[in-house]
């Protein structure tokens, strides 16, 4: 991954024009995904693990985290019907895609982008949980500690996040954003509160 070179962040004209600051470069990002799966395929050693991310949002991240983890893996995911804050406080979010296989006795790594107020988070572990793995563990390139409404264990993270709204490497303002190679924070002007 160290030959790999994106595009200019200039170079995405109206995308990047809607930044207003980079948090995290594409280099900064990639180098911290290859720590993440090196840190995986030491504690899996000997184990086929199955990664689960809900779509849409991880799935740029996802991408890059099986090519950094060298122990066989498989991959699933789930979607979930967006969802309005007060259904999302209540604990529930409505499954729209479950995943293909079951959970017994798999070592699973649940893998997501950011952990904001972590309810979603929170209901999916409690689902999965009920299914039976033999172990459920949970990997999250961000976190923004300071929303943080339910007590989550989180057992690899990338970065930290200020409380504030960010874009690119999947997450999406308005389905927008998702392809930027780097994360930054969206113009206040962009952004309109509730929208997301
Ligand atoms: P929560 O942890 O249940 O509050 O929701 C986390 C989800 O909200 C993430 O998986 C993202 O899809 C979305 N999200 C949270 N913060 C941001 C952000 O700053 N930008 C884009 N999406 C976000
Ligand atoms: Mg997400």
């Amino acid at each position: 991954m160290a030959d790999l070179h994106y595009p200019p962040p200039e170079a995405y004209g109206v995308l990047s024009e809607g930044v207003s600051q980079i948090l995290f470069s594409a280099e900064e990002i990639q180098a911290r995904v290859l720590e993440l799966g090196a840190a995986i395929s030491r504690d899996y050693n000997g184990t086929r693990p199955l990664l689960i991310g809900v779509l849409k949002g991880v799935f740029p991240f996802m991408a890059d985290l099986i090519r950094a983890i060298t122990v066989p893996v498989e991959v699933d995911f789930m979607a979930i019907a967006s969802y309005s804050s007060s259904t999302r406080e209540q604990g529930f979010v409505r499954l729209q895609k479950d995943l293909e296989e079951p959970l017994n006795g798999r070592h699973v790594l649940f893998v997501e982008d950011v952990i904001d107020t972590g309810l979603t988070l929170s209901y999916l572990l409690r689902n999965l949980k009920a299914r039976g793995p033999a172990s459920l563990h949970v990997c999250t390139l961000f976190e923004k500690p300071q929303r943080r409404l339910v007590n989550i264990p989180i057992h690899y993270k990338g970065f930290d996040l200020p409380d504030k709204f960010v874009v690119g490497y999947g997450l999406d303002y308005r389905e927008l954003y998702r392809n930027l190679p780097y994360v930054g924070l969206l113009k206040p002007e962009v952004f309109t509160p509730g929208n997301s």
